[in-house]
């Protein structure tokens, strides 16, 4: 008894089959690897085809899991839906999809840098479509195959996004960043509604700033600085933000500890979202 409650809490994704787009990088590479750690078979998707196959190569040398690696532009309807054929045709379903993949676009926070036509060059073309497009199009496909799964008596799976604190909070990114993760709080909770009926979960995750090679080259600056500028933001402190914090949420979201969790934005940021940092200047004044 104790072994088999052992082995399921260190196998959490066992017999399960998932796939998670940009899963070449930061957190996508993070899940990748402790989604498979906890018994996942894998299908990587991806635009940076080396940094896929050799993390393919390296997740398989470690845990002998069947992983996968498919080159996937997620703004590109057919090949997410080849992502997701690929699951179904190596390993029989897919019971996991973490729409992951992402770019921040511009810097450009404030009003008088942001021109009309660099919103909406930015909007169109950069961030907000882009991720709003990835995101619909990998929720749309795999809930396709999950509900034909049902036929075959696979009844369920889990749809996981990657929001941002920037989905339910101002000021902390462009203008279109902004929008297109507020967006993505929406398409979950749309898509949570019209897919419950069929048992299948939807839900997202909400980081704050993550030094992953995004957020490196998006501040030009070293892991060092952003996890110091981010613990100084942070409510809570003594504890330094990791890609492998929002990848253990999408672990938990992923696995049947989540069974009756859906519509959910899982915010991954320390609490920094519930402060309001004005009334520090009123209890100093006390
Ligand atoms: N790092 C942060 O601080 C932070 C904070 C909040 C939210 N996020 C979100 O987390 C997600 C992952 O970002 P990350 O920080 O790990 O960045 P990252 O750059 O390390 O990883 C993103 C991955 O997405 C891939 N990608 C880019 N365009 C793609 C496309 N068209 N099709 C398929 N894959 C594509 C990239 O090749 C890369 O491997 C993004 O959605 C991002 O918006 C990041």
């Amino acid at each position: 008894m104790a072994t088999t409650l052992l082995s399921t809490l260190s196998r959490r994704l066992e017999g399960k089959v998932a796939l998670i787009t940009g899963g070449a990088s930061g957190i996508g590479q993070r899940s990748a690897e402790i989604f498979a750690q906890h018994g996942a078979k894998l299908v990587i998707a991806d635009v940076q085809d080396e940094l896929g196959h050799s993390l393919c190569q390296s997740i398989s040398s470690a845990t002998h899991n069947d992983i996968t690696y498919i080159h996937c532009d997620v703004t590109n309807e057919s090949q997410v839906k080849a992502a997701v054929e690929k699951a179904l045709n190596s390993f029989g379903k897919l019971d996991i999809m973490f729409n992951n993949a992402g770019i921040l676009g511009d810097n450009k926070f404030q009003l008088k840098d942001s021109h009309k036509d660099d919103f909406e060059r930015v909007l169109r073309a950069v961030t907000t479509l882009f991720l709003i497009t990835g995101v619909f199009l990998g929720i749309k496909h795999a809930a396709e195959a999950m509900i034909s799964a049902t036929n075959k008596g696979v009844i369920g799976g889990s749809i996981i996004s990657t929001a941002s604190v920037s989905g339910s909070l101002g000021g902390t990114g462009s203008y279109a960043y902004t929008c297109s993760k507020h967006a993505v709080l929406g398409l979950t909770r749309n898509a949570a509604v019209e897919l419950g009926q069929f048992g299948i979960r939807v839900n997202c995750v909400s980081p704050f700033v993550v030094a992953t090679p995004m957020a490196k080259q998006f501040t030009g600056v070293s892991e060092e600085v952003i996890e110091g500028v981010t613990g100084e933001i942070a409510n809570l402190k003594h504890v330094t933000l990791k890609a492998d914090d929002i990848a253990n949420a999408a672990l938990f979201l992923g696995s049947d500890e989540s069974r009756y969790v859906s519509g959910h934005n899982l915010v991954v940021d320390g609490g920094m979202t519930i402060v309001n940092p004005s009334f520090s200047v009123l209890q100093q004044q006390n």
